[in-house]
C-alpha cells in the first residue's frame, strides 16, 4: 500500500481522511451504541471487559492511582474501573478520553445515572497525540479502540509516555479466532449478520460493515504482540477470549 494511504475497512483511502471518516462512524452510532454492543455480542463485551478490569491490581489501597481509558466512548470500561475502586476503598482518578464528542457525552449522561460522574474526567482528544503529561497513569486501558486508529504506533508511543516507569499498559480488541471451523461460523456471523443488525436498528448498515472489516485488517495477536514491544514495553503477553475471537494484550512500562 502506498505510504500516504491506509485502509478503512477493506477500502483504501488518505491517511488524513480516515479519523475522519471513524469520527463520522460513532458520531451516528453513539446514541446506540452500548444497546448494539448488547445485540451484536449476546452481551459477551461485558465478559471481555471484566476480564480486562481484573488485570487492575489496586495492590496497595493508601495509594491514590491514575488510570486513562483512551476511546473510552460511552464509558464502559472506565465505569468498571471505578466501581472496582470504590468496592476496594482506593482512591483512582480515572480520565475517560475519546476523539469523538458524542460518544463521551453519552458516557457522561452514563455516568450521572450509574453515580459516578465525581470519580471520572471526560476528554475530548485524539490518541495519537495525546493532552497529558509525561508518566501521569499508574494504568492505560483501551477496548476495541485502537484499530480504528490511523497510526497505531503513534498511539501505542502516546501509551508508553504518559505511563509512569512500571505503569500497566491493557488493551482489548478483536482478534484472530484460531480454530479454522469456528472462523468459518464467525466470518458468516459477521459479514451476514452484523451488517444486518445495523441495518435493521439504526438504519445504517455502512457502519457495521465498517466494524467487521476493521476487525479483519488488525494485526494477529502476535504481530500485536510485536508493535506493543517496539513501542517500549516489558513483559508483553496476550490471553485469547472466545478462541481468539478477543484478545487482551498486557505490557508493562
Ligand atoms: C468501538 S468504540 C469503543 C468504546 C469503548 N472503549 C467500549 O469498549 O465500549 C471505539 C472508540 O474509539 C474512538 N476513537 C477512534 N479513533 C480515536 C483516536 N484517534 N483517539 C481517541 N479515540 C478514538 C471512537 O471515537 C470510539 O468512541
Amino acid at each position: 500500500m502506498r505510504e500516504d494511504k491506509t485502509h478503512f475497512g477493506f477500502k483504501q483511502v488518505d491517511r488524513e481522511e480516515k479519523a475522519g471518516l471513524v469520527k463520522e462512524i460513532f458520531s451516528g452510532v453513539a446514541k446506540k451504541y452500548d444497546l448494539m454492543n448488547d445485540l451484536m455480542s449476546g452481551g459477551i463485551h461485558r465478559l471481555w471487559k471484566n476480564k480486562m478490569v481484573e488485570q487492575i491490581n489496586f495492590s496497595d489501597a493508601t495509594k491514590s492511582y491514575t488510570t486513562i481509558d483512551l476511546a473510552g466512548g460511552t464509558g464502559d470500561v472506565a465505569f468498571r474501573i471505578a466501581k472496582k475502586a470504590r468496592l476496594k476503598n482506593v482512591n483512582c482518578k480515572i480520565d475517560v478520553v475519546d476523539i469523538n464528542q458524542e460518544m463521551l457525552d453519552v458516557g457522561k449522561d452514563r455516568a450521572v445515572d450509574l453515580n459516578l460522574f465525581s470519580d471520572l474526567n471526560f476528554t475530548c482528544c485524539d490518541g495519537e497525540k495525546l493532552c497529558f503529561e509525561d508518566e501521569s497513569f499508574d494504568f492505560f486501558t483501551i477496548a476495541f479502540g485502537i484499530r480504528n486508529f490511523t497510526n497505531i504506533d503513534l498511539a501505542l508511543a502516546e501509551a508508553y509516555r504518559v505511563l509512569k516507569p512500571g505503569g500497566k499498559f491493557l488493551c482489548l480488541e478483536f482478534s484472530k479466532v484460531n480454530d479454522y471451523f469456528l472462523q468459518k461460523i464467525y466470518d458468516a456471523y459477521s459479514f451476514k449478520v452484523i451488517p444486518k443488525i445495523g441495518e435493521v436498528i439504526l438504519k445504517d448498515r455502512a457502519s457495521y460493515q465498517y466494524l467487521v472489516e476493521s476487525i479483519r485488517k488488525f494485526p494477529t495477536q502476535d504481530e500485536f504482540k510485536k508493535m506493543i514491544e517496539t513501542a517500549g514495553f516489558k513483559n508483553v503477553s496476550y490471553q485469547n477470549l472466545s478462541f481468539g475471537a478477543a484478545a487482551i494484550h498486557v505490557g508493562i512500562k
